[in-house]
């Protein structure tokens, strides 16, 4: 860690360097206290500007420090500090200005960003608040509406948009150091504005904290951190500046060492570490510059949108012409949704559209660098695709498939060059969900395997490794919970009362409501097909539903009745006389009970897929059922919230 001084005339710069990303040590904290009392006992000094080296500003806090005692000085007294300075400050930002890099920043008296530079609180996703100011300063300078926002939300500001708010005087075009200089200067020349602390905040009514709390209440599903964000925001503006610092610090220092933060700095720590296997370190991807998609339908369609979203040309191979027109209908109502949202412009989703190639013809894949297998899920349709892709596609290329269930190896059996075959295994919708497990058969190659990271990177997924077993790590979990829920329903405890229970417990739906939403009728076929295939499946109670035609929403009913046009789910009299000779009525359980249990049985099959090494840590299994599953994420995924943490 270096803090160093540099003069430019009567401006000093005060540089940190402190890798990767100018996290504030302790080291650092010290480094930037004695630049202050330097540069105030220098009288040559007329004002100083504050930059990082590196890719970003400073992103936060030390997060390697919350599991510690504090240690002076304290993230506080530093941006009190710097604000207290004899000479006025410029913070000259770049990359990301987070957390405690945000709180510095609003400590000097002037911030200017690069272009490209974003600012944000995200304390919250790490299950704390602020905790050297940003409830008490942001409302100071963005008023508290937009600091409620930035706050309770944790979601970053571009500069312009910081600029806009209020959080940043100028946005430097050009080279930033440069332009803080000349910024700097330009303000000496002029009144100088009170330090942050001593502007005023204007005060909302009663009603806007009430209106206020019950969003953040919903948007949080569950996490402590958002709701005591805006207590702290509250008090921000009702109380003195003193007053309200301390209520933060408090309440930072109280949820640091809470279960939930805990939680949540081992998701992040997770997430960081996942995309990059120390096994592959050292080995070098196939560049990705061109890709295809076989088979354009949910998932064709939704993968080739990812591969568009990260800028790749994109060749999507179907059947017949029919079905070319079907799969890219399915990607022109993906770009149209994206448009409605807000998400592209017209312009950007035309110009999504115009980099697939829709064609029957392998030819055209020649020359593509990976090619994504997304066809029927039988075995038979995806053999003949995979002699096809051998026959056209360059021997380096690497072939993937999408499959859910069946086995990588018999898919990629007799394939010429098995060491460019794997199974990348995206979720629904591929394009939106963050997961993507990544499954090698044995011969698959590293720099196959390496390819498969890489392209995680790219589209922005967080990649887990998984073995070869029937429904990887997701869905063998998946088919573990929906078991026990199942068993919970056969002792007598009510559909409705499982499916509140897990939305109780954080997941957006409970395992009923979701298999009503997704259609119960996929695992019925796959179930069908291994008794089909001789194997002993016994018969479950989603069987007897969708045999009498009940596969969920879309038929009007599966677990619950639907009214017509409508997505809330009925207790249904009618699924309670199909299923009745299958349940013992009686068995009463409360809803964190019901929790704790399925809870427990995903965790417990998590340890088998950990005994068995279909996965090497119990944080990938975690990242599955975050990232592909809904569980929430401030409970750390199942083998955290149960206690396996390796
Ligand atoms: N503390 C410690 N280490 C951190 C860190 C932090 N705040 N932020 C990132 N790192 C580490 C990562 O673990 C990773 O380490 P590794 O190389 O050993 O795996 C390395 O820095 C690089 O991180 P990324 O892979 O995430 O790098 P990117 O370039 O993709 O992203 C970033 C950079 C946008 C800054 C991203 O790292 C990020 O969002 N960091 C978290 C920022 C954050 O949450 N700050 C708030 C902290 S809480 C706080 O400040 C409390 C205060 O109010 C008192
Ligand atoms: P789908 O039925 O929506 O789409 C399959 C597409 O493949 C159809 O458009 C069909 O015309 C096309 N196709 C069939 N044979 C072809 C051939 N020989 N050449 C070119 N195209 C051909 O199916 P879905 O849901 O997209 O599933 C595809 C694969 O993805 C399956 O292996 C499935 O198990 C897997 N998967 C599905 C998930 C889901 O949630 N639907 C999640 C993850 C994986």
């Amino acid at each position: 860690m270096t803090v160093t001084i540099a003069r430019q005339g009567e401006i000093a710069t005060v540089t940190v360097d402190n890798p990767p990303v100018n996290a504030l040590s302790a080291a650092l904290r010290q480094g930037l206290w004695d630049a202050v009392e330097t540069l105030d006992a220098d009288g040559s000094v007329a004002a100083v500007v504050l930059v990082c080296a590196g890719r970003t500003f400073i992103a936060g806090a030390d997060v390697t420090e919350f599991g510690k005692p504090p240690v002076p000085p304290h993230l506080p007294d530093l941006v009190d500090r710097i604000e207290a300075a004899a000479k006025p400050w410029v913070a000259a930002i770049h990359g990301s200005a987070l957390g405690g890099g945000l709180e510095v920043a609003m400590g000097c008296r002037f911030r200017v960003a690069a272009q490209g530079a974003s600012l944000g609180l995200p304390e919250v996703s790490l299950g704390i608040v602020p905790g050297a100011s940003g409830t008490v300063r942001t409302p100071r300078l963005v008023g508290v509406p937009a600091a409620v926002e930035l706050v309770t939300s944790g979601r970053p500001l571009r500069a312009a948009q910081a600029a806009e708010a209020g959080l940043v005087d100028a946005v430097i075009q050009g080279d930033l150091l440069e332009g803080a200089v000349a910024f700097a200067r330009h303000a000496l020349t002029r009144p100088l504005p009170q330090p942050t602390s001593a502007r005023p905040v204007a005060a909302p009514d009663p009603a806007f904290w009430a209106e206020q709390e019950k969003a953040v209440a919903k948007a949080a599903k569950g996490a402590a951190a958002p709701l005591r964000a805006l207590a702290c925001l509250r008090k921000a503006a009702e109380a003195s500046f003193a007053e309200a610092m301390a209520f933060e610090r408090e309440t930072f220092l109280e949820l640091r060492s809470s279960e939930q933060a805990a939680a949540l700095r081992h998701v992040f720590f997770a997430e960081r570490a996942a995309p990059r296997p120390a096994a592959l370190r050292h080995v070098e991807p196939l560049p990705l510059r061109r890709a295809a998609v076989v088979g354009g339908g949910t998932m064709g369609a939704g993968i080739a949108a990812a591969l568009r979203d990260a800028g790749l040309p994109v060749v999507l191979v179907e059947r017949d012409d029919e079905a070319v027109a079907r799969g890219t209908a399915n990607l022109r109502g993906i770009f149209d949704g994206a448009v409605r949202r807000g998400k592209l412009t017209q312009a950007q989703a035309a110009d999504r559209l115009a980099g697939v190639t829709g064609t029957t013809d392998y030819a055209q894949l020649a020359d593509v660098d990976l090619v994504i297998e997304a066809v029927f899920e039988e075995i038979g349709v995806k053999r003949a695709v995979f002699d096809r892709l051998a026959q056209v596609c360059r021997p380096d290329a690497v072939l993937a498939t999408n499959t859910s269930y069946l086995d990588p190896r018999a898919i990629a059996g007799g394939l010429p060059g098995p060491e460019r075959f794997i199974g990348l295994h995206f979720f629904s919708p591929a394009n939106v969900m963050k997961l993507l497990e990544i499954v090698p058969v044995p011969e698959t190659s590293e720099r196959t395997l390496a390819t498969g990271f890489a392209l995680a990177r790219l589209l922005k997924k967080i990649p887990v490794r998984a073995g070869i077993c029937e429904g990887f790590i997701g869905n063998r979990i998946l088919k573990r919970y929906r078991a026990a829920a199942e068993a919970l329903v056969r002792q007598g405890v009510a559909i409705a009362e499982i499916d509140a229970a897990m939305r109780g417990h954080g997941f957006a739906m409970g395992p009923f409501e979701a298999q009503d939403l997704g259609g119960l009728d996929i695992a019925f076929l796959q179930r069908e097909g291994a008794r089909a295939a001789g194997q002993a499946v016994p018969e479950t109670l989603g069987d007897i539903l969708v045999r009498a035609g009940r596969k969920g929403q879309k038929t009007g009913g599966g677990w619950y009745d639907y009214a017509p046009g409508e997505r809330r789910p009925q207790p249904s009299a009618l699924v309670a006389a199909l299923l009745a000779g299958a349940i013992t009525p009686g068995a009463a359980m409360d809803r964190e009970a019901i929790a704790a249990h399925l809870v427990a049985e995903m965790a417990a099959e998590g340890q088998a897929i950990l005994d068995e090494g279909v996965t090497q840590t119990p944080a990938d299994i975690d990242l599955v059922e975050i990232h592909g599953y809904g569980f929430p994420r401030w409970r750390g995924g199942p083998m955290f919230a149960t206690g396996i943490r390796g």
